[in-house]
């Protein structure tokens, strides 16, 4: 069994999407979930499925710089995944900004799911609904999910999977998302997971 830690931030849709596919025979052991919000939804989510659920967020580290507080928080999340031999950290919704140095620590073992086709509706600013408001302001007529490698920059890692959906002419930001969680996010997620274990990526 794959030890897996999860970050969220809000409902956690994708983590239960990972918890079905789990049940499903996805060969993974979620050890520990960390959410940057203590209100998220997600970390009743993970309660619920037995799994310890806790918030770690920067605001909790008050250091005298920022950069004291990021390099502390940064120390504590990674000392967290570690003490758990956590060996794949997925971001499931997660919208705090994960330091260089816990991703230099986790290099390339940190998946994260984003609710775009990249290189599209991406980067610094897009984030939840924020990004499909962005696909249907663009006119876009095809839109989707991409699994990509977490690297020190936004959004910018290795492609892993994608998958597209189309948008439909009476689509709200809410419809669409909905529609490219149920049929992109919360299916490919677990598939590169399951490429992941199978060290197909
Ligand atoms: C959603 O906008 C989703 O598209 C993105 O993060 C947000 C919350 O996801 N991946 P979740 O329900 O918390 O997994």
């Amino acid at each position: 069994m794959l030890r897996v830690g999860v970050l969220v931030s809000g409902g956690g849709s994708n983590l239960a999407a990972l918890l079905l596919a789990k049940e499903h025979g996805l060969l993974i052991d979620i050890v520990t979930v960390v959410s940057s919000n203590p209100k998220a939804y997600a970390l009743e989510r993970a309660k619920n499925a037995g799994i310890e659920a806790l918030t770690i967020r920067k605001k909790d580290f008050k250091h005298t710089e920022e950069a004291d507080r990021d390099k502390a928080f940064d120390q504590a999340l990674s000392k967290h995944f570690k003490d758990r031999n956590v060996e794949l950290v997925l971001l499931a919704g997660y919208l705090s900004i994960l330091g260089k140095d816990f991703v230099r620590e986790f290099k390339g073992r940190i998946l994260n799911i984003h609710p775009s086709l990249i290189p599209a509706f991406c980067g610094p600013g897009y984030y939840g609904l924020k990004v499909h408001e962005a696909a249907l302001e663009r006119g876009v007529k095809v839109t989707g999910a991409t699994v990509h490698f977490v690297d020190e920059g936004t959004d910018t890692g290795k492609i892993i999977l994608q998958k597209a959906v189309y948008v439909k002419d009476d689509d709200t930001p809410e419809t669409l998302q909905k529609r490219v969680m149920e049929e992109a996010e919360w299916i490919i997620f677990p598939q590169a997971v399951s490429l992941y274990i199978d060290k197909k990526i």
